[in-house]
C-alpha cells in the first residue's frame, strides 16, 4: 500500500461565522466540524495526520488531542501558506498527501478512497476533488480546456464572467504527490484579489511544469458542502441529521417524523424503539430496545435500558433501568438512577438519587441526594429537603416504605424498612423499622367559628 499522509486545514478565522467560537469548532449534530473531518480521514489510515491551527489553536488541540499532530500558522496568509506549515513534519515522506479543509464536515472516507483510486489510475501528481454545485457562488471554479482537461482553479473573487458561470467547483480536497506538493508551494505567490497564498494555484503551477493534474468529480455536491457561515452550518446539519436518522431507521428504530427528530452522532438506539417528533437525543446517550420516547423529550448523556417509556421529559446524565417509565414533564438531573419497573410520574425532579426497583414517585415530588430502596410509595408533593443553604445532605429510605403526600424529608435522615410517614409530616429524625412517623400539629376544630367571621352578616355568604 502506498504511504499516505493527511493535512487538515483549520487555521482560518472564519470571519463569516461572526462568532467568538473558532469556525471549525462549530458543531454539526453534536461534534465540531473538524472532528467529523478527522474521523473520516482516520478511516483512510494515514501514516501521519497534521492539523494546521492558528487562532484558537489551544481549543482545537484540546479537543482533538493526540489524534493529530499540529503545525501552527501564526498568520492566516491563505490555504497555500497553511499547507506549507506542515513541511517540517512531512518533507521527508514519500507517497501521497491528502489535503482536506476543516470546514467540510459531510465528506466521507469512501469519497477519499475514490479520490486516491482516481489519482492512482491517472498517474497524476495532483488530483482535485470537484463537484457540480447548483449555486457555485463562493467556491473556487474548476477551469477545464476544450478537451476537458483541468487547467487551473479560479477563486470566486478572481473570476471573469465566463469563469464565474462555471458550476464545477473545488471541494477543497486534494490528493498530491507529497514531494511535488511542497516544491510547488514555494512557487505560489499572493498576486490575487485577496492577497493570499492560494493552495489552488498549485494546480496551474504543476500544469505549466508539464505534470499530470487530474480532477475527480464526485456525484453528489451535498457531501462536499463547505461551511463558511451560519446558513451553510444549518444546511450541513440538516444533511447530517438525515444521514443519522436514516441509519437508525435502517437498524429498526421507528421515527414518526424523521424531519423533526434531532439525534446527535454517536447516540445508540435499539430496535423496535419508537421516537415521536421533537425529540432531542444528545451526547453519549444509549437507548435500549422496545422503548418509547414521547414528543418533546430531551435525553443527554444518559443510559436508557430496554422497555422504558419516556413521556415529554428531560433526562440528563442519568440512568433508567428496564421497564421503568417517566413523565409527562419530569426531569432527571445528573446522577439520577431509576431502578427496574420504577414509575416516575408528572412534574417530578430527581437529582443525584438512586430509586430502587418498583418504587413509585407519582406526582410533583423532588428527590435530591437520596437513596431509596425498593417498593416504596412516595406520595404526591413529597420533598427531600437536601440543602441547608451551605451544604447538601443525604437521605436514605429502606424498602417497602410509604411516604404520605406533602411530606418533607429533611436530610440528613434515614427511614428504615417498612416505615410509614403520615401525610403532611416534616421528618427531621430517623424513623426505626416498622414505625409510623407523624410530625405535624394536631388538628383542632373550633365549633361555630363561622359566627365570628365578618362575612357572617353578609347576605351573599348566607
Ligand atoms: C477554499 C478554496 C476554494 C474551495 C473552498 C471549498 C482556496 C484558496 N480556496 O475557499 O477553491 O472552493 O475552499 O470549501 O483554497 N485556512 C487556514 N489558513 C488560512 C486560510 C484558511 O488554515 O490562512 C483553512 C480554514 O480554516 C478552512 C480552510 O482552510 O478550514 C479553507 O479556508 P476558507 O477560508 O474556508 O476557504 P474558502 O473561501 O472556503
Ligand atoms: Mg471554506
Amino acid at each position: 500500500m502506498v504511504n499516505k499522509n493527511a493535512i487538515i486545514l483549520a487555521a482560518g478565522k472564519g470571519t463569516r461565522m461572526k462568532s467568538k467560537l473558532y469556525k471549525v469548532l462549530h458543531e454539526v449534530c453534536g461534534r465540531p466540524m473538524v472532528d467529523h473531518v478527522l474521523t473520516q480521514v482516520e478511516k483512510t489510515q494515514p501514516n501521519q495526520i497534521v492539523t494546521i491551527v492558528g487562532h484558537g489553536a489551544e481549543k482545537v488541540k484540546d479537543y482533538l488531542g493526540d489524534r493529530s499532530q499540529y503545525a501552527l500558522q501564526a498568520e492566516q496568509l491563505g490555504t497555500g501558506h497553511a499547507v506549507l506549515q506542515a513541511e517540517p513534519l512531512l518533507k521527508d515522506e514519500e507517497g501521497l498527501t491528502i489535503v482536506v479543509s476543516g470546514d467540510t464536515p459531510l465528506l466521507t472516507a469512501e469519497t477519499f478512497e475514490k479520490l486516491f483510486a482516481y489519482h492512482h489510475d491517472k498517474g497524476a501528481k495532483a488530483t482535485v476533488l470537484t463537484a457540480t454545485a447548483p449555486d457555485p457562488t463562493g467556491y473556487g471554479r474548476i477551469i477545464r480546456n476544450d478537451i476537458g482537461i483541468v487547467e487551473k482553479i479560479v477563486e470566486q473573487k478572481d473570476t471573469n464572467d465566463k469563469e464565474a458561470a462555471v458550476t464545477e467547483i473545488n471541494t477543497g480536497v486534494y490528493c498530491f504527490d507529497n514531494q511535488t506538493l511542497f516544491k510547488a508551494l514555494h512557487q505560489v505567490t499572493n498576486q490575487n484579489a485577496q492577497g493570499e497564498y492560494y493552495l489552488t494555484d498549485v494546480v496551474e503551477i504543476l500544469k505549466n511544469q508539464g505534470e499530470i493534474v487530474a480532477a475527480y468529480r464526485m456525484p453528489h455536491f451535498e457531501e462536499s458542502m463547505g461551511v463558511n457561515d451560519r446558513i451553510a452550518l444549518s444546511q450541513a446539519t440538516k444533511v447530517m441529521r438525515h444521514r443519522i436518522n436514516t441509519l437508525h431507521m435502517q437498524n429498526g428504530v421507528t421515527l414518526i417524523d424523521p424531519e423533526a427528530t434531532y439525534i446527535e452522532v454517536g447516540v445508540e438506539i435499539g430496535s423496535d424503539t419508537i421516537i415521536e417528533p421533537n425529540v432531542v437525543l444528545k451526547g453519549n446517550t444509549k437507548i435500549g430496545s422496545d422503548c418509547f420516547v414521547g414528543a418533546g423529550s430531551t435525553i443527554i448523556d444518559s443510559t436508557i435500558d430496554d422497555n422504558v417509556q419516556i413521556t415529554s421529559s428531560t433526562i440528563e446524565s442519568a440512568v433508567m433501568h428496564t421497564g421503568s417509565n417517566i413523565g409527562p414533564n419530569s426531569h432527571l438531573r445528573p446522577s439520577a438512577e431509576i431502578g427496574e419497573e420504577v414509575h416516575i410520574g408528572n412534574f417530578c425532579e430527581i437529582k443525584n438519587a438512586k430509586i430502587g426497583n418498583r418504587t413509585k414517585v407519582g406526582h410533583l415530588s423532588y428527590v435530591g441526594d437520596a437513596t431509596l430502596g425498593t417498593d416504596i410509595n412516595v406520595g404526591c408533593g413529597v420533598v427531600f429537603v437536601n440543602y441547608d443553604g451551605v451544604q447538601k445532605h443525604q437521605a436514605t429510605v429502606g424498602n417497602h416504605v410509604f411516604i404520605g403526600s406533602n411530606s418533607n424529608v429533611v436530610a440528613p435522615v434515614a427511614l428504615a424498612d417498612h416505615t410509614f410517614v403520615a401525610a403532611g409530616s416534616t421528618i427531621t429524625d430517623d424513623v426505626p423499622e416498622k414505625a409510623m412517623a407523624i410530625a405535624r400539629a394536631r388538628q383542632t376544630n373550633k365549633a361555630d367559628y363561622w359566627q365570628k367571621l365578618p362575612v357572617a352578616n353578609d347576605q351573599d355568604w348566607q
